[in-house]
């Protein structure tokens, strides 16, 4: 297995062994395990989150904390990215004072991939546009396995991912990473929600009548408004009575599911109140497990001794004083 990566992007940075691994480290650090860190080594961790943001942000703050780092939070409305510096010198700078990881959440999908090359510094992705959003996925595959009771149990289990797939980040992560484990994916919702191109082991299913009736645990979305290029408010009138779960769709199918979401959630369109209040509503889980996860991540990133990271960046070959002098 290589190194864990210093840039983790997208659930395609990780190999099968880097997630299984995460998951193990998960379990030791939820049962009281110490973290596993560098000795002599004062651990600082960023957040930079660019878009607003409740769980992801808190969690990782949480996380850091555990692990026993300290956390600088980065606000970039008042910082010199306002006066026009680029975001590659701020991560450097970020670097040079010692920070180790920054985590970063933006708007613009993608906005990672300038990094690549030359990585100023470890980044951890919190959610790019509607690319994607690794720590959420891993999280939920997590809490998936540990309410199926381990990996070997969610083998063949299915599940239906309902609402605005299309815009959403964590449905991306999670269809890159769910059929590594044999989990079947549906996705479901109106057509202006469902990517025409699946992925392998995705498929769709077009009411959520059938995603109940062939799923072993719903994933509801929200309706991500913000991330839609034009209004479609017009198209979505109905969209509580066609999509929204309630257990009275429960109760016409005679089961009862896991119903996960990432929260933030918007009660009384995509769920009823009586399902957030009741045990199926897994959300709390997976908040609870975001913790342990993060510091997971954190720790075998922190652990993976890139060395080179900020100081191979674009340097400019030979000695430059000497052809200075020679033009
Ligand atoms: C998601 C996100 O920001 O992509 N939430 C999260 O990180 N917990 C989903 C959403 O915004 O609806």
């Amino acid at each position: 297995m290589s190194a864990f990566p210093s840039i983790l992007e997208g659930i395609k940075d990780l190999e099968l062994g880097h997630i299984k691994a995460l998951l193990r480290r998960t379990n030791d650090l939820k049962s009281g395990q110490p973290p596993r860190l560098p000795l002599q080594k004062t651990l600082a961790v960023a957040t930079s989150f660019l878009e607003n943001s409740t769980r992801t942000k808190l969690s990782f703050a949480m996380a850091i904390m555990r692990i026993g780092g300290y956390h600088i939070d980065f606000h970039a409305e008042s910082s010199s990215l306002k006066k026009g510096e680029s975001l590659e010198q701020t991560l450097l700078t970020l670097k040079y004072q010692g920070v180790d990881i920054c985590i970063i959440r933006t708007n613009e999908s993608h906005l990672l991939d300038q990094f690549r090359e030359y990585p100023p510094i470890k980044i951890i992705n919190g959610g790019d546009g509607i690319n994607q959003h690794p720590t959420q996925a891993l999280l939920d595959l997590y809490t998936l396995q540990d309410h199926f009771g381990g990996l070997k149990n969610i083998k063949g289990k299915t599940i239906s991912i309902v609402g605005d797939c299309i815009h959403s980040r964590v449905t991306h992560s999670l269809t890159d990473l769910l059929p590594q484990f044999g989990v079947n994916v549906l996705l479901c919702g109106p057509d202006f929600f469902i990517p025409e191109e699946m992925p392998a082991g995705v498929n769709r299913v077009t009411s959520l009548d059938e995603a109940i009736e062939q799923s072993d645990a719903i994933y509801l979305l929200r309706v991500q408004t913000e991330r839609h290029d034009k209004s479609i408010s017009d198209k979505l009138k109905n969209y509580q009575q066609e999509w929204g779960l309630t257990f009275d769709r429960f109760r016409k199918h005679s089961k009862v599911l896991p119903v996960f979401h990432p929260g933030p959630a918007n009660i009384g369109i995509e769920v009823e109140q009586d399902i957030v209040n009741s045990e199926i509503w897994m959300a709390h889980k997976q908040v609870q497990n975001s913790v342990f996860v993060r510091m997971a991540i954190i720790e075998a990133m922190i652990n993976n001794e890139d060395h080179h990271i900020g100081s191979q960046y674009k340097k400019i070959p030979g000695d430059i004083s000497e052809r200075i002098r020679n033009t």
